[in-house]
C-alpha cells in the first residue's frame, strides 16, 4: 500500500513512476488486512517515536480519504465511528485499566467505561463484560478499496503499474542505485524506493548492510456475514486475544493470530478455532453468522517492530518497509514523507527515528540491535 501512496505522489509532482508487483497490484498485507487505523489502542509501552508517527498518519487520514475518492470517485469505506477495547473478566480489567493508565500518560485520547455503558453502545457484547476503554480517534477504512482506489488514482496520476513483475535485484553502479532488474533486464531509474513489504529482504543486488531486516510474519483472519440492516456489530471491537471490523457492507471481519511461520499459507483449524472461540466470548452472536471468507497475510516485521523508512547506504535507495502492523495506518504519513525526501532530499525530522542506520551494529545500541530478527 504503502509503495502506491509513494507512487501517486511521485506521479502528482510529475515523475515517470513505475510500482512493479511480484503478483497482482497490492495483494499482499494490504489486501489482508483489516484496514484499523488504531494510533491509539494498539500502542504498546516503549513505542513512543512509533506513536507520535501514527498520531501524525491518523490525523492526516480524513484530509487523505477526501483526496484519493475525489482523485478516484471510488469510496474506500472510511468510517470515523471510534473503537472499543473490552475486558472478559476482572483479570482482563485490571490489565485494561493498566494499559488505559498508559495510554492516557502518552496523550492519547481514551476513556475508561462501565460494561453497561459498553452495551449501550455494542447491545450485543457479552453481558457479562466488566470494562471497556472507549477510543473516538481510532477508525477504520476499507483496505481492499483503498488498494483499488490508489492503484487508479497512481495511474491516473500517470504511474505505470506493472503487475506480476517481481524486482530480482536493484542495479548499483558506483555505489548508487541506477534502477531495477525484471526477467533479466534493467530498468533504469534515477531513485528506487524498496517498499516490498515482508518480500523487502527477498530482493537481490544488495551489501547485506543494504537489506533491510523484515521477515513475514503470519496472519490468519476469517470474514462472517452480518445483515448490512442490522449489524451485531457497528464500532471497530478489540477483545483478549482478537480484534472485530464491521464494514458497511455487513462483513465482520476477525483477525488476526500472530504466527512465526515464514511464508507459510496454510490456514489451520487452530488458528480459526482461537480467533472464532475468543470472537465468540465477546459477541455469542457471531454463531448464527455465516463464514464468508479466511485467508492469511504477511506482516512485513522488523527487528523492533517499527517501520524502516528513507535514506540506507546506497545512494538513490530509499526504503519504506517493515510497517508490521500499521501499514494502513501509516500510508498517507509515508506517502507524503518518504516522496518528500526524493523529491528534495530532505529528510523530515519525523523520519529520522525510523531510517535503517538504527539496526547498523557500528551506531546502534540496546534492544533494536540485541532483538533476533
Ligand atoms: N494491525 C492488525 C494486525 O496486525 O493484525
Amino acid at each position: 500500500m504503502c509503495g502506491l501512496g509513494i507512487g501517486w505522489r511521485l506521479a502528482q509532482a510529475g515523475c515517470r513512476v513505475d510500482i512493479f508487483d511480484r503478483g497482482a497490484i497490492g495483494r499482499g498485507a494490504s489486501h489482508a488486512a483489516a484496514g484499523m487505523l488504531a494510533a491509539g489502542v494498539e500502542t504498546e509501552p516503549g513505542e513512543l517515536d512509533l506513536l507520535r508517527l501514527n498520531l501524525r498518519s491518523q490525523q492526516a487520514w480524513p484530509a487523505f480519504a477526501a483526496e484519493l475518492e475525489a482523485a478516484g470517485g471510488q469510496d474506500i469505506g472510511y468510517r470515523d465511528d471510534g473503537t472499543l477495547v473490552v475486558a472478559l473478566t476482572r483479570d482482563d480489567e485490571r490489565q485494561l485499566r493498566f494499559i488505559h493508565d498508559y495510554h492516557c500518560r502518552a496523550g492519547i485520547e481514551v476513556t475508561l467505561i462501565g460494561g453497561g455503558e459498553a452495551r449501550q453502545r455494542e447491545p450485543y457484547l457479552n453481558p457479562r463484560i466488566p470494562a471497556a476503554v472507549w477510543s473516538p480517534n481510532d477508525h477504520q477504512v476499507d483496505n481492499r478499496a483503498l488498494t483499488v482506489a490508489l492503484a487508479a488514482a497512481a495511474a491516473c496520476a500517470g504511474a505505470q503499474l506493472l503487475p506480476d513483475c517481481e524486482v530480482e535485484a536493484v542495479r548499483v553502479e558506483n555505489g548508487r542505485a541506477a534502477g531495477v532488474v525484471v526477467a533479466g533486464e534493467t530498468v533504469a531509474a534515477d531513485a528506487v524506493i524498496l517498499a516490498a513489504g515482508a518480500w523487502s529482504r527477498t530482493v537481490g543486488g544488495l551489501e547485506p548492510s543494504a537489506v533491510p531486516p523484515v521477515r513475514p510474519i503470519k496472519g490468519q483472519m476469517l470474514a462472517l456475514q452480518m445483515d448490512p440492516e442490522a449489524p451485531l456489530l457497528r464500532h471497530v471491537l478489540w477483545a483478549p486475544g482478537i480484534y472485530l471490523v464491521p464494514r458497511r457492507d455487513g462483513r465482520l471481519l476477525i483477525g488476526a493470530t500472530v504466527e512465526e511461520k515464514g511464508f507459510d499459507e496454510t490456514i489451520t483449524a487452530g488458528g480459526q478455532y482461537a480467533l472464532l472461540d475468543a470472537a465468540w466470548r465477546a459477541l455469542p452472536g457471531i454463531e448464527e453468522l455465516p463464514i464468508a471468507e479466511t485467508w492469511t497475510g504477511f506482516r512485513p516485521g522488523s527487528r523492533d517492530d517499527a517501520p524502516i523508512l528513507g535514506p540506507g547506504p546506497v545512494d538513490g535507495l530509499v526504503y519504506a518497509t517493515g510497517h508490521h502492523r500499521n501499514g494502513i495506518l501509516l500510508t498517507p504519513v509515508t506517502a507524503d514523507l518518504v516522496s518528500r525526501f526524493v523529491l528534495t532530499g530532505e529528510l523530515d525530522p519525523a523520519l529520522a527515528p525510523f531510517t535503517l542506520a538504527r539496526f547498523d551494529p557500528a551506531l546502534a545500541s540496546g534492544p533494536a540491535s540485541m532483538a533476533a530478527e
